[in-house]
């Protein structure tokens, strides 16, 4: 089975009162839900993590590689500063989408600039939780384009 760890950084379990009129009304746990559904239905095992810290978040990365797993990420404000999150993707050689639910590039100037996506397969930003739900599609087909058949998204 395919396994991804869906890994979050800091401010994210604010969602919901959060600015709302950025990141809208939905709460973390909304969005984990929403995403565990999604996986069941693509038979993926997701594990969904987030942590205000930078080193835990680094930790969180080399657990996923050990384990085999890919790393969907919303790294949050570490996504613009964090050199040692770049590292942990780049040197535990895991296949990584980078996610954002606000459109990153439409803000201010400081968010224009993502240290960790050199080193992510690609970058999904600007659809509100749905951001999340795309990446998952996104992983998988890459994931499984390496080492099983085709994805097969069912209707429902
Ligand atoms: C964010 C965008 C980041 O710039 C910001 O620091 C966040 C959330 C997003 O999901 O839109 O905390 O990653």
């Amino acid at each position: 089975m395919t396994a991804i760890h869906c890994l979050n950084g800091p401010n994210l379990n604010l969602l919901g009162t959060r600015e709302p009129g950025i990141y809208g009304a939905a709460t973390l746990a909304d969005i984990e839900h929403d995403l565990h559904e999604r996986a069941v239905r693509l038979d993926i095992a997701l594990t969904f993590r987030q942590t205000n810290h930078e080193g835990e978040l680094v930790s969180f990365v080399q657990e996923a590689g050990r384990a085999g797993a890919g790393v969907l990420i919303n790294a949050a404000a570490y996504t613009h500063t964090s050199i040692a999150l770049r590292d942990a993707i780049a040197g535990t050689g895991v296949t990584a989408v980078e996610i954002h639910l606000s459109n990153v590039h439409a803000r201010e100037a400081f968010r224009h600039v993502s240290l960790i996506a050199p080193v992510c397969a690609g970058v999904i930003a600007g659809f509100g939780p749905y951001s999340y739900l795309a990446g998952l599609d996104a992983l998988a087909h890459l994931l499984r384009g390496r080492s099983s058949p085709p994805l097969k998204i069912s209707a429902s």
